[in-house]
């Protein structure tokens, strides 16, 4: 037998990462094919051991770091050794290494700020979006100038080791010396900053020199201060810019110098006039201040900066991965003259931006830059996404240079086309390329298929997968950018097969718990800003719901997915507090208020008992944008439907899951008596739920499909009428022409329902399905991602004002893993593993790969004839067994390949 060796080392889930904050780093790796059995972590710092594990056995391959408090700014070495099973003697150790954060009492650096206007404060509502009102003043005018900030310092010494840990209320750039500072854009990233201010660490050690150095950093407005949200709003958090950095330099000698942000900074307006993330910016070539980011540029007539006296108690080390330049796409036509400009089509929805070359531009020549999702039917210009502040146009003013180049810095639209004016020639497509933005997240995933339409659409969820996972998990990358937690609940499962997602979700849960208001309702989004909460407190109707059944429930289900994925209870324990404060702010809610409809009604004793226990009121979204609800009216009119039909049962099936889950999740936690008290509790919900809610016959009150598929998934329906009701949805369905009537929240569940309750060849009709709603449907209409509203193109090619790329209903996507190709986690982490495809007569093979702790696992079938012979690749320490047609064979790690008979298809109940 071969030697174990431990590889992939990971510290919370990156590579080698810098600047780690958390106190207790997970030290996470694999062990290839072979099944570890026990293994051992030790940490030094130097050459002194702070902390060994011992042989320990963890149920996945991860150790939390338990030794005593980590120095801060220092690098740390670990390493990791596993035992097999059965061998007496480990393998031998495996190296690694990372470095931790400069800790809160290292600052000494100050906020900064430039001497520069405050930007206009423009508020509005979801009124003022709805009636299409407008600013009236001109760009220029309510946008200010991107500001630069020049630091010059010197160095006597050999540095071994420099870190410059910066952020800024604001976006920023970062440049030292001339030279761009890592390769993140956007930075600090997008963060709930009344309470985290996220610091990005970087290497900078190959960019010093010995004597005068400097340090350039440009400041926009970023989220802070610039358009965000449904509203596009200004000035959300603040109305000025300012920035913090702190350049740790190690020298050879062990001496340590800092250089900190402080008051002998210099700034200057930059070439940028505005930089909006939504509107987009105005970047003015011959107004470039050249050579100000190097030693020896003469800044004699630029301004001193303050120091503004901003909190730095707000400062955390950026965790998880950065947005990034991702991919690059070429243009795939254009066309257009020059009056109407130049329409560039990429051939794929993305969120990013332009980079375009341009030759022979006179000096002040202006090219506009529009973007759009979609065109009309007949080619021409049209913009899918037109609320206020919605603009998505860069502008470039030329330098008259022979050749210049121009990408945004600090703007990012969503688009597939772009509308380029100002030019006399049509641009040649190597000269137009898409620069497509991300969280760079690390891909895990792939899913191939021998039907084009089924890759397509998994294509498509990627796409908004990519698109949608920037900075934090938005709705949309284009129309308000929110990180709205309704829709991360519903898509955290496909996300997470797709990518590395729980640094990403994490952090973005660390917004949503800082968000968390004080009663212990979790915010309908996050990051949410002081403007947020006023212009809610003053909102009436669907503007003023500030928690959500299925929203706010994000909290306990995000973690809940992340955990069976990938079996690390740290995700499940930073959470567990703002878990219960929301399930007790569900429960008091249910004990004060009754439903509108009981108002004055004399309820017997027993119903008041389970009234009292159903949070069953308020204002929802209830299934979000079921499709039935919205047909043939007006958008803004249709919305508030859904809503009102599902909300009072929506919110208590989700009630009764959340505390399900919570039980759960307590016991995991070694929590025993919390765990029974909210088991009974859950029970006691749901016997409430079912005695108001559910008839003898397995009926629901509202004949929508979307009702009975979470009534179904959350187990709330009695055990002896399950098939009944399963029964009840399959009719709703094909009464519907076997298509779905589901919304934002019982989408995710439908297909599986209808498997589990012995409707598979329902589902397959609904999955096939190419009329309208249908996930194929936008195949066939050529989406290249996933829709907001299944009808955004018409079958008669008519386009809406709705956004093109919305990641919920893709969550179909973990359908194409789950079952089609049939990898599903039986066990937390997929310690235990089914591979139980669904042999789906339209489909002749099935590749799929996903991440798991132990790492990549990877499952392909192809019909042979009467067989089906499935080939699987499996890292050592999973269980897996195969199942088909209700034979089970067991699986081995590596590479194996069996031959089953293909079973006849299920049969419909
Ligand atoms: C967003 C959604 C979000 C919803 C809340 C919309 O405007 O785009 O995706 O979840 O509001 O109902």
């Amino acid at each position: 037998m071969s030697e174990i060796v431990c590889q992939d080392l990971r510290v919370e889930y990156l590579a080698s990462p810098i600047g780690v904050g958390a106190a207790h780093p997970r030290f996470s790796w694999t062990t290839g094919a072979i099944r570890q059995n026990a293994a051992e972590v030790d940490v030094r710092v130097g050459d002194q051991t702070l902390w060994t594990s011992g042989r320990v056995r963890p149920d996945i391959p991860q150790v939390g770091y338990a030794g005593p408090a980590l120095p801060s700014d220092a690098v740390v070495d670990w390493r990791v050794r596993a035992w097999s099973e059965g061998e007496a003697n480990p393998g031998a150790w495996t190296d690694g290494r990372f470095e931790t954060a400069l800790g809160a009492d290292d600052w000494t650096a100050e906020w900064i700020r430039p001497v520069q206007q405050a930007t206009a404060v423009e508020r509005w509502t979801l009124f003022d979006w709805i009636v299409g009102k407008r600013p009236e003043a001109p760009i220029e005018d309510r946008l200010r100038p991107v500001q630069l900030l020049r630091q010059s310092f010197d160095i006597d010494g050999e540095v071994v080791r420099a870190r410059l840990s910066a952020t800024a209320h604001g976006v920023y750039t970062a440049q030292l010396n001339g030279r761009a500072v890592g390769d993140e854009v956007l930075a600090p990233g997008f963060d709930s900053y009344a309470h985290r201010v996220s610091v990005q660490c970087y290497d900078v050690t190959d960019q010093l020199v010995a004597g005068e150095n400097v340090l350039g950093i440009a400041l926009a407005d970023g989220w802070w201060a610039g358009r965000i949200g449904l509203s596009g709003s200004s000035a959300q958090w603040g109305d000025r810019t300012s920035a913090i950095w702190q350049l740790q330099l190690h020298f050879s000698d062990g001496r340590v110098e800092t250089v900190d942000s402080d008051g002998d900074v210099r700034s200057a307006p930059g070439p940028w006039r505005y930089a909006d993330l939504f509107i987009g910016e105005l970047f003015d070539a011959g107004a470039q201040r050249i050579g100000w980011d190097t030693p020896g540029f003469d800044d004699g007539e630029w301004t001193a900066v303050e120091l503004s006296g901003e909190d730095r108690s707000t400062l955390v080390p950026f965790a998880g991965e950065p947005i990034r330049r991702v991919g690059e796409l070429a243009a795939v036509s254009v066309s257009g003259d020059p009056a109407a400009g130049w329409i560039v089509d990429f051939g794929q929805v993305v969120a990013g931006r332009l980079r375009l070359t341009l030759r022979g531009l006179r000096a002040g020549q202006e090219v506009r830059i529009q973007h759009t999702e979609t065109l009309t039917a007949d080619g021409a210009w049209f913009a899918n996404i037109s609320g206020i502040n919605k603009e998505q146009i860069d502008v470039y003013r030329a330098a008259g240079d022979q050749e210049e180049a121009y990408e945004p810095t600090f703007a990012f639209h969503g688009f597939r086309y772009a509308r380029i004016t100002g030019l006399d020639a049509a641009p040649a497509t190597a000269d137009v390329v898409a620069v497509v933005l991300s969280s760079d997240l690390e891909q895990t995933g792939s899913f191939e298929c021998s039907d084009p339409r089924l890759d397509q659409l998994h294509q498509n969820v990627l796409w908004s997968q990519r698109a949608n996972f920037l900075s934090v998990p938005t709705d949309c990358p284009q129309r308000e950018r929110a990180g709205w937690t309704g829709d991360a609940q519903v898509f955290a499962a496909a996300a997470a097969n797709n990518a590395q997602v729980v640094p990403f979700l994490s952090r973005w849960l660390a917004n949503l718990r800082a968000d968390q208001l004080a009663d212990g309702g979790v915010p309908i989004y996050s990051p949410r800003s002081p403007h947020d909460i006023e212009s809610q407190a003053a909102a009436r109707g669907i503007g003023a719901i500030t928690v959500a059944a299925g929203w706010s429930d994000a909290i306990v289900l995000v973690p809940w997915t992340l955990y069976e994925r990938t079996g690390d209870r740290r995700v499940l324990a930073e959470n567990l507090g703002a878990m219960l404060r929301w399930i007790e702010y569900q429960t008091r809610t249910a004990a004060m208020e009754l439903p509108n409809a009981l108002d004055g009604v004399e309820l017997s004793s027993e119903r008041a008992a389970a009234q009292a226990l159903l949070y069953n009121t308020g204002d929802h979204f209830g299934d979000w944008l079921t499709p039935s609800t919205l047909a043939g009216r007006p958008l803004h009119e249709a919305i508030g439907i859904a809503p009102e039909l599902t909300k009072e049962l929506i919110a208590p099936m989700f009630q009764a899951h959340s505390l399900g889950l919570a039980a759960r999740i307590a016991a995991i936690l070694d929590l025993p008596e919390q765990a029974e008290a909210l088991a009974a509790h859950a029970a006691s919900v749901r016997a409430a739920f079912i005695a108001e809610y559910v008839s003898d016959d397995g009926e629901l009150p509202v004949q929508l499909q979307g009702v009975y598929a979470i009534a179904l998934a959350f187990d709330l329906v009695p055990e002896a009428l399950r098939s009944r009701a399963a029964d009840r949805l399959a009719a709703l369905v094909a009464d519907n022409g076997d298509r779905l009537d589901t919304g934002f929240l019982s989408v995710p569940h439908l297909l599986n329902v209808l498997d589990a309750t012995g409707h598979t060849e329902l589902a397959r009709r609904v999955l096939w399905q190419t009329e309208m709603p249908s996930w194929l449907y936008e195949v066939d209409h050529g989406a290249t991602t996933i829709w907001e509203s299944w009808d955004a193109i018409a079958p008669d090619g008519s386009v809406r004002e709705v956004s093109l790329n919305h990641y919920a209903f893709g969550c179909v996507d973990d359908w194409l893993f789950g079952r089609i190709a049939g990898i599903r986690s039986t066990a937390p982490g997929y310690r235990a593993l089914r591979v139980e495809p669904d042999l789906d007569p339209h489909l002749d093979w099935v590749r799929a790969k996903l991440g798991t702790p132990f790492g990549p696992v990877e499952v392909s079938w192809t019909r042979r004839g009467g067989e089906v012979e499935v080939e699987t690749v499996l890292p050592g320490g999973i269980d897996a067994v195969l199942c088909i047609g209700g034979r089970e064979e067991a699986l081995d790690a590596g590479h194996s390949v069996h031959l089953m008979p293909t079973p006849s298809g299920p049969g419909e109940s």
